[in-house]
């Protein structure tokens, strides 16, 4: 398996976030994690990346076990995260960020390379490669932090909310972006409020509830859409 979590417990002080979370997650899919507000997504996002720390239970990406490594090893091994709100370095140029995320690496002339293959893939970076990247707009930053952890040479790619503040248009362009280095053969799992757009590039769904994964189904599936919607609508 891919990416494998079994059983896994995450608590903040006595605070029980995440109850027992199992789940299986296959190469090369787009998966989809929906839930309520404060139901421990963006906490299970940050577990398998190595921010937070689990009470208990595995998580398994490849034949390497995950929780007890240090986040920067986890990255090394191909898992990067993109984080809830836009996570750029805001006073340093476009290609400046670019840099940062090839920090693990030495070979200068090679991050080069890549830099310029990352400004001919996102054209607009290539354009603004030299400037402040506060600078950008929201959709521009949105690439830029997409871009920067393409960098780190993903192989799984934890995305948390990355159409939030975007405006409909640049939504549209987020979910192409996100569907074309699925195409590459990155995985990802994502977390969405955007119902539509996630259902709509999505594999695979899984619904967090009460601490657990309640559902998980084909994307194909409508029920996984009627209950992610009894989530969301409360209904
Ligand atoms: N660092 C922290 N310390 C204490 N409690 C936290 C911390 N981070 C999150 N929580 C709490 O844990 C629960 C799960 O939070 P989490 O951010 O994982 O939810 P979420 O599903 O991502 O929510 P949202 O959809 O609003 O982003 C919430 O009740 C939240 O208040
Ligand atoms: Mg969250």
């Amino acid at each position: 398996m891919f990416l494998s979590i079994r059983d896994l417990y995450v608590n903040y002080g006595k605070f029980e976030v995440l109850k027992g979370v199992s789940m299986e997650i296959e190469e090369g899919k787009i998966s989809l994690l929906l839930g309520a507000n404060g139901s421990g997504k963006s906490t299970l996002l940050k577990t398998i990346s190595g921010l937070n720390r689990p009470l208990s239970g595995s998580i398994w990406f490849q034949e390497t076990r995950l929780n007890g490594m240090a986040s920067y090893d986890i990255l090394r091994l191909g898992v990067a995260q993109i984080l809830e709100g836009r996570r750029i370095f805001p006073h340093m140029t476009v290609v400046e960020n670019l840099e940062l995320g090839a920090y693990s690496r030495r070979n200068k002339r090679e991050i080069a390379r890549e830099i310029e293959a990352m400004c001919e893939r996102f054209p607009i970076l290539g354009k603004k490669r030299k400037e402040q990247s506060s600078n950008l707009s929201g959709g521009e930053q949105q690439t830029l932090v997409i871009a920067l952890a393409l960098m780190t040479k993903a192989k799984l790619l934890l995305m948390d909310e990355p159409s939030q503040g975007l405006s409909p248009l640049l939504v549209n362009e987020v979910a192409d972006t996100i569907t074309g280095l699925n195409k590459d053969g990155l995985s990802i799992v994502l977390v969405e409020h955007n119902l539509r757009l996630g259902l709509s590039i999505a594999d695979q769904v899984y619904v967090l509830e009460n601490g657990k994964i309640a559902f998980d189904a084909s994307s194909k599936d409508l029920s996984g859409v009627e209950y992610a919607q009894k989530i969301y609508l409360g209904g």
